[in-house]
């Protein structure tokens, strides 16, 4: 084992291309309850450059290594104080060796939040699901945050039954994705907002029944025509602005929006597009729900039991078929520039994903897919 390692570090709030530095950091060692994991591949989300820019939930003390969200990699070693782990459902397989999901995702926000943009890092084994082996690192790095995201959202938080009209915005992020095929699987309808028409025959052709284009269309015309002119019962909104306020116009009486993202609101600085305009007349007299999701206050309210048991649920709808992720952009921690910069580029085709060495030959990757020096 290595005494060092590189780990992508900020050394303080700031723009993430300004920020962040390439360093080499002692290997951690494991605490009681804990496993080091070697990393083989961990994804860059809008709410890492979030909490990079002191803009999210809550923010990590700095000097701090990136990527505070999920990631796969081996378990290098356990702590020695691992037994009691055996029966519990989604941690059986914990062994040195194994391929685990790391659910990074701090459960009480606070400073002491690992980092997943290094080589190694120390993690709680109640955070680790084991990884069947069919599954992509490219799948396996992006299952704990997206795919419960949307399952939670659909299930638990709206509870959306076989044959409901679901309207959701940004359709075509990962999120939206698996929404829609989730939907599917469980005989719910969908009403896809997007931003660009580039963007319709695509979400269509993924299994959106209905895809609205903001670019060029009525949001709330289109919604009426499809839903019917009282509205929908359920959206979830993760663009927020002038558009979540629209999806709340778009609610029928009583309706509810769950509001998990503010996509629009990311790089400005002017506080009136921080909001979501509300008519205040219908929330009061139509008794709309607007409200929030943040799968940290999930993780925080959630028993270790229920969050595993929840993980589990998406991890057997990914391996089954069921959900499928769309797949990253693997980079090398050197190109992390052109990584961060690829993350928010309206339009990009795949999430980028730092990648690690050990994950070279078996991280179902296509070599075209890779950064062009990263061989
Ligand atoms: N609350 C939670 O716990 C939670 C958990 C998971 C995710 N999230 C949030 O969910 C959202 C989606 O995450 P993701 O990882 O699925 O995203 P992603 O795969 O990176 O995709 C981003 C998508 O958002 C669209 N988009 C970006 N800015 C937009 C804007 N201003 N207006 C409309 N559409 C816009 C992009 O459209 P183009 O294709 O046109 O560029 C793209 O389709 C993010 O806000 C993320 O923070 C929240």
């Amino acid at each position: 084992m290595p005494q060092s390692m590189r780990a992508l570090v900020a050394g303080q709030v700031g723009e993430p291309a300004d920020v962040l530095r390439l360093e080499s950091r002692p290997v951690p060692t494991p605490e009681a309850g804990q496993a080091l994991i070697r990393v083989k591949a961990a994804p860059i989300h809008a709410s890492d450059l979030h909490v990079l820019r002191g803009r999210y939930g809550f923010s990590p003390d700095f000097p701090a290594v990136g990527g505070h969200m999920e990631c796969v990699g081996r378990i290098e070693a356990l702590s020695p104080d691992t037994e009691g782990l055996e029966g519990v459902e989604g941690v059986e397989g914990l062994e040195v060796g194994a391929r685990v999901v790391v659910a990074a995702v701090p459960a009480v926000p606070g400073p002491h939040v690992a980092g997943t943009w290094q080589e190694y890092l120390v993690a709680d084994t109640r955070r680790l699901l084991s990884v069947p082996d069919h599954l992509s690192d490219s799948s396996a790095c992006q299952l704990a945050v997206n795919p419960l995201t949307a399952l939670l959202l659909v299930t638990r938080e709206l509870d959306v039954q076989p044959g409901e009209w679901l309207l959701q915005t940004a359709a075509g992020s990962t999120v939206g994705r698996l929404v829609i095929q989730l939907s599917r699987h469980l005989g719910i309808r969908t009403i896809n907002v997007v931003r660009r028409r580039g963007a319709v025959e695509e979400i269509k052709a993924f299994g959106g029944d209905e895809v609205i284009c903001t670019e060029d269309e009525d949001l709330l015309q289109r919604v009426a025509e499809t839903a019917g002119p009282a509205g929908v019962r359920k959206a979830i909104d993760c663009v927020a602005g002038p558009v979540g306020a629209q999806v709340s116009q778009a609610l029928a009486p009583g309706g509810e929006v769950v509001v998990y993202g503010a996509l629009s609101t990311h790089r400005q600085t002017d506080p009136a597009a921080l909001t979501i305009p509300l008519q205040a007349r219908s929330v009061i007299y139509e008794t709309k729900v607007v409200r929030g999701f943040w799968l940290n206050r999930w993780f925080g309210t959630a028993s270790p039991e229920d969050a595993l048991h929840a993980l589990s649920q998406v991890r057997s709808l990914v391996a089954d078929e069921v959900l499928s992720i769309p797949q990253g952009r693997p980079f090398p921690l050197e190109r992390f520039t052109e990584a961060i910069a690829l993350a928010e580029t309206p339009a990009h085709d795949a999430k980028p994903l730092f990648v690690f060495e050990d994950g070279r030959d078996e991280d179902g990757l296509d070599e075209d897919d890779r950064g062009n020096d990263y061989r």
